[in-house]
């Protein structure tokens, strides 16, 4: 590096230095910024940014290192071109256009061309599996890539004409249910509510049974309460938009449409809990919904629905900053995700003490996921009679459900907890279905025989992602390639996830050559089950 360039490095981080006022809790964003201007974090940088920020240089090349869209060895070109390598684009034939986007430009994948023009890698779910196969170049989502369309697209790259807009998308909402109503009005559920004591809005979203609809289940009241119990000077609302389970795009096409409602739900929750400061957590590859989530906060906040004194009730203020992901999927967790919002690495904590107590900044912090924040904004806006009118009584309202794989209509549905398989592949139009993978990749293959079962958190839970594989899938492929994502999104810090997942991995690919011998299969069975009760998150177990 030239003494120029070390120049204009040195003046654009002493220039975050003084935005972030030499934040430790803003050194992701920092580094996230050096990765956008110069398409590196160089070890020059990288040294320069941890003296800035006082940070160990050690600990700021671990932090470099984790996420997969910061490149610290090789500089990354202009267009970044990444094509997703997970199971419902694979099931479209997403080799093909590999294939084509190598001989096109003439590198591999992991590989820059000699311009510096292109970068090719290959990524994981990119939430558009109903749309599949899907490419992201820098900002911009592509679905439904054709081989024919690659040519085109690079063309338009080297002229600088390729608009990074996401009009391509569809929403594809098949099946609307009470969450997608249409005649919501920003701020008239929060208008009544204003000057109601938090206890009061408490117990009615007790009443409700509400279940967080990130996959896990835990009672959202529950949570709340304890937040609430908490005393501390400020405490956060974390809305976690880190949508990355393979499989699933609901939460993609809710904050796009239905925004308003989700900053809705969140201020209720910064009513109820006694919080000033919320975070939206946005998986890095949805960076185009950036733009449109800072027009309606900044509407809210002309609107006096976001800001000081809420609508004029003294005291209540409340604030919402964007926070972007660095391509890591373990972040989803909730711990890994408050890690990575101080600026560290995902790596998920050990608990006790739970965010409730000691989260963000060592402060009371709920995370919660998107399509809480809508269940939320309802309740409060139609009732909580009308919301457990919805689903079975552990189970209560309506669930998103992204629907990919081999059915005839692909897409978002909102159905009640309660549903069969059956049924729904009925609505989904899925014939000669052998099984359907439910919650993603960590989530359960349920094979023919149990189609009866229903979709709730007493029987089968999930987040929301349904995957279906018609009688002639070859499910070792299937197999392989969910062992592919978790030994490549393993944090590493755990030996039972870090080592094992890479062990099932060679293990299954012996299997497909043939090469694994009974002792050896069963030896990988015992080496599943300590990883489940060793593992320290839900990514190993
Ligand atoms: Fe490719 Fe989800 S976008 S599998």
């Amino acid at each position: 590096m030239s003494q120029a360039e070390q120049e204009t490095v040195l003046s654009y981080i002493n220039e975050l230095k003084q935005k972030y006022n030499g934040d430790t809790l803003h050194f992701l964003q920092v580094l996230q910024a050096i990765q956008e201007k110069f398409h590196i974090v160089s070890p020059f940088a990288l040294q320069e940014a941890a003296i800035a920020f006082s940070i160990h240089p050690s600990e700021a090349e671990s932090v470099a290192s984790f996420y997969s869209f910061l490149e610290t060895k090789q500089k990354k070109g202009k267009y970044i071109i990444r094509l997703c390598n997970t199971i419902s684009c694979d099931l479209k034939g997403k080799e093909r256009i590999a294939r084509q986007l190598s001989t096109e430009l003439g590198i591999n994948f992991g590989e820059t061309t000699k311009d510096t023009l292109f970068s090719l890698e290959k990524c994981h779910c990119l939430g558009m599996c109903d749309q599949g196969p899907a490419l992201l170049i820098n900002n911009l989502l592509i679905p439904k890539v054709k081989p024919s369309d690659i040519p085109v697209l690079i063309e338009k790259c080297r002229n600088n004409s390729i608009a990074e807009n996401s009009s391509s998308i569809i929403s594809n909402v098949i099946v609307r249910g009470p969450l997608l109503d249409e005649n919501f009005k920003p701020g008239e559920v929060l208008k009544p509510l204003i000057n109601l004591e938090p206890t009061e809005l408490l117990s009615i979203i007790d009443h409700t049974d509400l279940r967080g609809r990130g996959g896990a289940g835990f009672p959202t009241a529950l949570k709340w309460k304890m937040a609430y119990g908490s005393v501390s000077d400020i405490k956060y609302v974390v809305c976690n938009a880190d949508e990355g389970e393979p499989g699933t795009f609901k939460d993609r096409y809710i904050l796009h449409k239905n925004c308003h409602r989700v900053i809705e739900g969140m201020t209720i929750a910064a009513l109820c809990i006694g919080s000033s400061k919320g975070f939206i957590y946005l998986r890095g590859e949805y960076s185009y919904l950036k733009p449109i989530i800072e027009s309606v906060i900044s509407e809210r906040n002309s609107e006096n629905l976001l800001g000081k004194n809420i609508l004029g009730k003294t005291g209540f203020s409340f604030d919402i900053e964007i926070r972007m992901g660095a391509g890591a999927y373990v972040c989803g967790e909730e711990s890994a995700l408050i890690e990575s919002l101080e600026g560290k690495r995902g790596e998920p904590r050990n608990r006790p003490p739970y965010p409730v107590d000691t989260g963000y900044n060592d402060k009371p912090t709920i995370v919660n996921n998107v399509e809480t924040f809508l269940d939320i904004a309802l309740i409060f806006e139609k009732g909580a009679e009308f919301f457990k009118k919805y689903g079975t009584s552990k189970s209560t309202g309506t669930k998103f459900f992204s629907i990919s794989g081999d059915c005839s209509r692909e897409g978002i549905y909102e159905l009640p907890f309660g549903i069969t398989i059956k049924e729904l592949l009925k609505k989904v139009g899925a014939e000669n279905i052998k099984a359907v993978q439910i919650g993603g990749a960590a989530g359960i293959c349920i094979p023919e025989k149990e189609f009866a079962n229903t979709i709730a958190y007493e029987a089968i839970p999930t987040g929301g992602s349904i995957i279906l594989f018609k009688q002639d899938r070859d499910m070792l492929k299937v197999a392989i390639n969910f062992m592919e994502f978790f030994a490549d999104e393993s944090c590493g810090q755990c030996t039972p996830c870090r080592e094992g997942n890479i062990k099932l991995l060679e293990g299954l690919r012996m299997l497909e050559k043939g090469e694994c011998s009974s002792s050896h299969l069963n030896s990988l069975i015992e080496l599943g089950k300590t990883m489940q009760l060793a593992s320290k998150c839900g990514l190993g177990q």
